[in-house]
């Protein structure tokens, strides 16, 4: 009976165990967490969501506090088109992050780092560009785009001198999506090195509609696989989404893929850089607890428990400190709701916004708890301890269960 372990992902020289860790942001798949699997032999990421919260909080910079100085004149505004991100300063804390991750890397495997197009940052193309390049001179070894077509990422990228030797992949939900990001991105004369197919059962953000729940990943996979084989492309396809089990892990490398892309189960791991009292939430979560939802300002639908604080806390809009999510012209869909409720409720001295979130701030302080939908099986991979409370895992557990795991078996701690 074949294992995880008998297979191995190639990207360019490396040789790697087939167990890619997704990004999960913001600085949920922290940089401890990267440096882990790349130890162990797989591929880690790092999210370059919130870079500058990130940096403020492990790199003792004042990023977020010098944003607000600048633009604290504009807080009560409803026209958010003048808060615009400093570059340099995006350049500096991007940096801070890839290397303090690349700094620690040791072991075979190797870390990449995660990249939403969705965060427009009120100048998308300007944006994602310098996040990009400053990942690359950090030394970052690949780089997954994530959130968005990306019809025009690699273009973004293309003078730069790593463009050919970094690792560059993306994230599609469908042979659709795929298509169109390679006919733009042909003009550049570069494939992607990894295509992750990511199915309707992930956490965070979904490439699907509100109709999810009638796509199945193992179909899709297939599709990719046979489109990239009709068209004599060799590019290594990496489900993602549900995979819970060494053994589903397996079943997925058996049928054509070169690896897996895994979140749910580590997000319970010490490495994870949620707070502990929130993956006790995650433990806890049942599978009534879990939905799908449109409060996300980016028109994505989200998973999440629906426990989350963050859902129909109406918050004053934090653009002026925060804005990853505010578009082109200055516009996100959670300042409108606000501003749609404070007009309805003149007196009130707290509104509450049902429709959308503010996502950049409940996802600061983690209080939109995204996950996958097989979040309510995780009580069933650990222990429980005296107090009630389950017992968190370590990174090397989760991913050698996955590894060396066979027939459904989830190996518990000792
Ligand atoms: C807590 C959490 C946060 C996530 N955040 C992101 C993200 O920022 N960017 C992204 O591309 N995918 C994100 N994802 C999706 C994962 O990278 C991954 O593809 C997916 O969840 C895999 O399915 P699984 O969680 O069932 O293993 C997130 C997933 C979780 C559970």
């Amino acid at each position: 009976m074949k294992r995880v372990d008998d297979f191995r992902l190639r990207l360019g020289k490396h040789e790697l165990v087939p167990i890619m860790i997704g990004g999960m942001g913001v600085d949920i798949s922290s940089a401890d967490l990267a440096v882990e699997v790349a130890r162990l032999g797989g591929v880690g990421h790092i999210s370059d969501a919130m870079i500058k919260t990130v940096s403020d909080r492990r790199y003792q910079t004042k990023f977020v506090k010098q944003k607000l100085a600048l633009y604290k004149y504009n807080v009560e505004n409803e026209d958010k088109s003048p808060v615009k991100f400093d570059l340099g300063k995006l350049i500096e804390a991007t940096r801070l992050h890839v290397e303090a991750a690349m700094s620690r890397k040791s072991g075979d495997g190797m870390i990449f780092i995660n990249c939403m197009e969705k965060l427009t940052m009120n100048a998308p193309k300007e944006t994602l560009k310098v996040r990009m390049e400053a990942a690359m001179d950090a030394g970052i070894e690949g780089i997954t785009l994530a959130a968005g077509l990306h019809l025009g990422s690699f273009a973004l990228i293309e003078d730069h001198p790593r463009f050919r030797d970094v690792q560059l992949g993306i994230i599609v939900s469908s042979v659709r999506a795929l298509q169109l990001f390679l006919k733009k991105s042909s003009r550049t004369g570069r494939l992607p090195d990894y295509i992750v197919v990511e199915g309707p059962l992930a956490g965070g953000h979904l490439g699907f509609g509100m109709d999810w729940a009638q796509y199945d990943l193992a179909t899709i996979v297939a599709e990719v696989l046979h489109y990239l084989k009709s068209e004599h492309l060799d590019i290594p396809v990496i489900p993602a989404g549900g995979i819970f089990t060494g053994s589903d892990a397996t079943a997925f490398l058996e049928s054509g893929a070169a690896a897996v892309q895994v979140a749910t189960r580590f997000t319970v791991s010490e490495e994870c850089g949620l707070p502990d009292n929130v993956k006790q939430e995650y433990f806890k979560a049942s599978e009534e607890d879990i939905e799908v939802n449109q409060i996300s300002p980016t028109g994505y639908p989200m998973r999440m428990i629906k426990a989350s604080p963050g859902i129909g806390a109406g918050i004053r809009p934090n653009c002026e400190a925060y804005g990853y999510l505010l578009d082109a012209n200055g516009k996100c869909a959670y300042v409108s709701s606000y501003n749609r409720e404070v007009a309805a409720h003149p007196e009130a001295r707290k509104v509450s916004v049902m429709d959308k979130t503010c996502l950049c701030t409940h996802m600061r302080n983690f209080d939109i708890w995204t996950c996958g939908q097989l979040t309510y099986r995780l009580k069933d991979t650990t222990r429980r301890m005296e107090d009630g409370s389950y017992r968190l895992l370590s990174a090397e557990h989760i991913f050698k269960d996955y590894q060396f795991s066979t027939e459904q078996k989830i190996a518990l701690p000792e």
